[in-house]
């Protein structure tokens, strides 16, 4: 048996940030006991919380515990309680987007898949979601119209926010893609808006050659973002690797987790060049249900098995980590988002118990 210890820093957040961040952690700490692995958990504020304790939503030594550990989680930011803060001062700008950036993470890799037993869940008809839905979005995280300069003029009757791309931002994240597709089937459908966009052309462009040069085998398909929007609710079935930006990706991310039935179900890796990486649910704070133990924890216990799988190389970890959530969703019992008739409906600390405990 390995030996191994992994420091984990732990940023909780906002709104339901704590309470779901706490049943991922119940899973390692589940996974560390049957692999022999050990974590020490290093658990930071941020965000609002942070904003309140010391006036800084990302303190300095939050920055330096993300960067020094082996992996990052983080649950949520932001909330309307910090709305009255400068643009730049926001738990979303000043918190997230900086970790992003300072830890350099391009790559944002979200899964949505549809798991058995949820397809009551999905607003999609049967039929669609009888197809299956098993896609993963590639977004690139540390580019474009989020970290272009956003201004509003001194009389606030003009805004303006920049959108740009260098040709080695698409490139990075385009071979993450393709690299990628060609583990799964071999098949990337890249969104854009090149009939209308500047960077979307270089897009299309680079994306376009990088196949071409490099990953010949893999099929690649050009598609509008308008087009994509449509085309994943007509038949989500048809997509497997999907490359786009960092906005449209923000976008088509939440309208794709209404295929599986719930955000609440959806994880995600923000990884950099050299493996680093930081997980997180791609859901908000939700401060509307913080508090009332009604929230979904599957995203970020997910998020952590995507931990163990690319940061740690426990493979076995991971998948026993999501064979669990799948035996709680097969025996029907879910927090109220995904709960139906016949459901055993359960807190958010109580799902945590249950997958925990089937590890
Ligand atoms: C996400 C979130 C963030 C984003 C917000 C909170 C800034 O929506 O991770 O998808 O837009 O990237
Ligand atoms: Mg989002």
């Amino acid at each position: 048996m390995k030996s191994e210890k992994f420091t984990v820093a732990v940023l909780a957040g906002d709104g339901i940030g704590p309470e779901i961040t706490a049943q991922a952690l119940k899973a390692l700490e589940a996974a560390g006991r049957r692999f022999g692995v050990t974590f020490a958990f290093d658990e930071r504020p941020v965000g609002g919380a942070a904003y309140d304790l010391v006036h800084d939503a990302l303190p300095d030594e939050t920055l330096a515990a993300a960067k020094s550990a082996d992996a990052v989680l983080l649950g949520a930011v932001g909330g309307p309680k910090w709305d009255f803060l400068a643009p730049e001062l926001r738990p979303e700008r000043r918190a997230l987007l900086t970790l992003r950036a300072e830890l350099g993470l391009f790559a944002n890799i979200r899964p949505v898949k549809m798991w058995p037993g949820l397809e009551d869940a999905s607003p999609l008809k049967g039929e669609v979601v009888a197809r299956g839905v098993d896609v993963v979005i590639v977004r690139e995280l540390t580019g474009g119209v989020y970290f272009g300069r956003h201004v509003l003029s001194e009389d606030g009757a003009r805004a303006c926010d920049e959108m740009a791309y260098s040709k080695d931002e698409i490139d990075r994240i385009s071979r993450v893609a393709f690299a990628l597709a060609r583990k799964r089937s071999g098949r990337v459908t890249s969104v854009d808006k090149a009939n209308v966009l500047a960077t979307s052309r270089l897009w299309r462009e680079t994306v376009g050659r990088i196949a071409r040069e490099d990953f010949p085998d893999v099929s690649l398909e050009h598609m509008y973002v308008d087009n994509a929007a449509m085309q994943l609710m007509r038949a989500p079935s048809e997509f497997d690797v999907i490359l786009t930006e960092n906005m449209f990706g923000d976008i088509l991310s939440d309208e794709a987790s209404q295929t599986t039935g719930s955000i609440g179900m959806l994880p995600s890796a923000s990884l950099g060049a050299g493996g680093f990486g930081m997980y997180e649910p791609i859901h908000g704070s939700a401060p509307d249900i913080a508090g009332k133990g009604v929230a979904n924890p599957v995203a970020t216990i997910l998020s952590a098995a995507m931990m163990l799988r690319i940061s740690f190389g426990l493979p076995e970890a991971a998948a026993a980590v999501e064979q669990a959530v799948g035996s709680v969703l097969s025996e029907r019992i879910g927090t109220p988002d995904v709960a139906r008739e016949g459901w055993t409906r359960v807190s958010t600390d109580r799902l945590g118990d249950e997958i925990a405990s089937r590890i």
